[in-house]
């Protein structure tokens, strides 16, 4: 990692419009306006091979039926958003707002985010996750949650640098056997 995290829990401030235009360390591949917008099924490869870079699996039968359950459902809370710069997919998030989950008031829960590793460091999980918080908002939630690997300090990271901090859950597990 090329970067310690950020000390403060101040959010950066929230972008206003979509689309957006990169605001830190343009990189060159973003050189083009970067844009945020519902995932459309020509991107799913992108997304497929962007999740398989980072978690080391390709797993097509998922994101396919990913796809199915968000990308037409913004309606119903859930939102699966790309990041675009010309005409490639260099990013992605998905989200939705969840009722009374764990005992808790409606909020909006961040599933997934991931950036191509080449053009990182450029703002653009920021406006992706600005995006969806948006979303969330005007569903009605005041509220945005999300849960990760203890290990994944690179993602802790990024969200700590937008404002998240611990919440008040406690994640619980164990092995089932059979
Ligand atoms: C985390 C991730 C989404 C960040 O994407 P990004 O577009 O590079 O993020 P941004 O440029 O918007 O960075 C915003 C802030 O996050 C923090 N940050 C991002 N990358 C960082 C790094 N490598 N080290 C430390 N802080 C970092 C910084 O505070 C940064 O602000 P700054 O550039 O002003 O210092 C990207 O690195 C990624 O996709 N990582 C893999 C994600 C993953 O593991 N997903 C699986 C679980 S969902």
């Amino acid at each position: 990692m090329s970067k310690s995290a950020p000390e403060s829990g101040k959010p950066k401030s929230p972008t206003k419009n979509i689309p957006v235009a990169p605001t830190s360390q343009p990189a060159s591949a973003l050189a083009s306006a970067l844009q945020i917008r519902p995932v459309r099924r020509g991107d799913l490869n992108a997304v497929i091979e962007m999740d398989a870079m980072v978690t080391g699996i390709e797993k097509r039968d998922y994101w396919n039926s990913l796809y199915h359950r968000y990308a037409n459902a913004v309606a119903t809370g859930q939102h699966f958003l790309v990041a675009t710069s010309g005409d490639e997919v260099i990013g992605f998030v998905i989200g939705e707002v969840r009722d009374w989950e764990f005992g808790s008031p409606p909020c909006g829960w961040v599933f997934a985010i991931d950036v191509r590793p080449d053009v990182r460091l450029a703002g653009t999980a920021t406006h992706l996750l600005q995006a969806i918080c948006q979303g969330f908002m005007r569903a009605g939630v005041s509220k945005v949650r999300t849960l990760l690997s203890r290990e994944n300090t690179l993602i802790l990271s990024f969200f700590r640098s937008q404002g998240m901090m611990i919440g008040p859950f406690i994640p619980l597990e164990m092995d089932l056997e059979s």
